[in-house]
């Protein structure tokens, strides 16, 4: 089973999504802990609810360090971005090369990079007019949001749309379908690396 750590700055739906899943049946894998840079963060409640390990590790010159620390003490093969609105250092991303993944709410490459989380993205989106959006799953590199994509959905954009409705409807259609998703793919050994770019081992019957 794949042991995951979950990395939380916020209202914690994508985390919801994949202990939904696992509850289930249908993900094959097990939250070691959930941790965040934010003490508020409602996603901290929702792990605790399930009773998962819950870690906050504040936002000072020692963050980095304390964040290595507290995911290689969760002994998590796995780390999943959902919803986590800090910067890795270089040393967490080489330690663990393609196996941390992050949900981003847009179509990468579009409306992605720096100062583009949360609701900004669907902000953005909408001052442009563009009619598709939708959201994508990447494992994390050095690159703000460049990283190998291993999956992606599409969500039409409506005339009367607002920036929470996008958000929601991303969210609802697209965010927390992907990202259990992409993790039940990763737990079969399914995504592998070739050229730099993921994909997806198909099985043959
Ligand atoms: C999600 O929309 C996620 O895609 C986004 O933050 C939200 C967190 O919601 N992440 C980013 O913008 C990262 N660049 P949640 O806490 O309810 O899962």
């Amino acid at each position: 089973m794949l042991q995951i750590a979950v990395l939380v700055s916020g209202g914690g739906t994508n985390l919801q999504a994949i202990i939904d899943k696992i509850n289930s049946g249908e993900l094959d894998c097990k939250i070691n802990r959930v941790i965040s840079d934010n003490k508020d963060a409602y996603a901290l409640e929702r792990a605790k609810k399930h009773n998962i390990d819950t870690k906050v590790i504040e936002f000072n010159k020692d963050f980095n360090e304390n964040l290595l620390s507290a995911l290689e003490e969760s002994k998590a093969e796995l780390i999943v971005a959902a919803g986590f609105l800090k910067v890795l250092s270089s040393e967490i991303i080489h330690r663990y090369r393609h196996k941390i993944v992050n949900i981003h709410p847009s179509l990468i490459p579009s409306f992605c990079g720096k100062g583009f989380y949360g609701i900004k993205v669907h902000e953005k989106a909408l001052e442009r007019g563009i009619k598709i959006t939708g959201a994508t799953v990447h494992f994390i590199d050095e690159g703000t949001d460049t990283g190998p994509i291993i999956m992606q959905r599409a969500v039409a954009v409506m005339d009367d749309d607002t920036p929470q409705s996008l958000q929601k409807r991303v969210m609802e259609e697209a965010e927390q379908a992907i990202l259990p998703e992409s993790l039940k793919l990763i737990a079969e050994g399914r995504v592998y690396i070739e050229n730099g770019k993921a994909k997806i081992r198909r099985i043959i019957v």
